[in-house]
């Protein structure tokens, strides 16, 4: 099935979760190292070239996703969630979602600070607004980072409790977000 149902993924959202999530795993860690670069790298320019590039098109997938999400009929939480656990996946699945976009402003607010635009690949540019804000470089590159580790944290406790559901509770939740 291409949609959700209630007691199931479908296959738009499965496919969109799991190439999100690698994705931004990817983008993490390509993070990292890119600032730690020096100008004598090969990879100086570009590898935040890329970092920017797949961001941009990681966020507009996630915004793809809550579309697709609200279109859908509701995926009901299995019987076996107790209700401080849908409360907290509820609300780790909603900061995730506010994470990824704000990594978006605030990556495009990094890039954009001195005028210059959002290069994505060779394919296409965003043009920059001038918000007046004084350090708007700095301020948004630590935004950037405090964001990026939130949300890794947040992926964490996600993933454990994915795994506890697989392996200790031993129910369908996981199964149903693989195809
Ligand atoms: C539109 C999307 C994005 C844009 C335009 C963007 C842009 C940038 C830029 C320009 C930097 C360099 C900052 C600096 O030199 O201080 C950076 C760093 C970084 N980005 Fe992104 N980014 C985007 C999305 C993401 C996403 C989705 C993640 C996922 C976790 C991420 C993780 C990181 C990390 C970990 C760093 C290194 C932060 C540090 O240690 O200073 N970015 N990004
Ligand atoms: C950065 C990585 C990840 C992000 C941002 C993420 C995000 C999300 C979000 C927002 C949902 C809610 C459904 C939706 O809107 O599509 C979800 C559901 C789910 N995710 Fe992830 N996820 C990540 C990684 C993982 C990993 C690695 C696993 C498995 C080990 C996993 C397992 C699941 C499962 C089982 C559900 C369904 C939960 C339920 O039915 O209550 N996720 N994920």
């Amino acid at each position: 099935m291409l949609t959700n149902q209630a007691n199931q993924y479908g296959v738009v959202q499965i496919a969109l979760h799991w190439l999100i999530a690698l994705t931004i795993f990817g983008l993490f860690g390509l993070g990292l190292w890119m600032v730690e670069l020096t100008y004598y790298s090969s990879w100086y320019l570009t590898a935040p070239d890329i970092h920017r590039s797949i961001g941009v098109i990681v966020v507009s997938l996630m915004i793809l996703r809550l579309l697709w999400r609200l279109a859908n009929p509701k995926v009901v939480p299995l019987a076996t969630h107790k209700t401080w656990e849908r409360k907290l996946a509820h609300v780790t699945h909603a900061l995730m979602y506010v994470l990824i976009l704000l990594l978006g402003i605030s990556g495009y607010m990094i890039t954009t600070a001195k005028g210059q635009a959002l290069q994505v690949f060779d394919w296409f540019s965003i043009p920059a607004i001038s918000f007046g804000i004084e350090y708007q470089e700095d301020i948004a590159g630590d935004l950037h980072e405090i964001f990026a580790w939130s949300l890794i944290g947040l992926a964490v406790l996600h993933i454990a409790g994915a795994l506890k559901h697989h392996f200790v509770v031993r129910d369908n939740t996981l199964k149903r977000m693989l195809p």
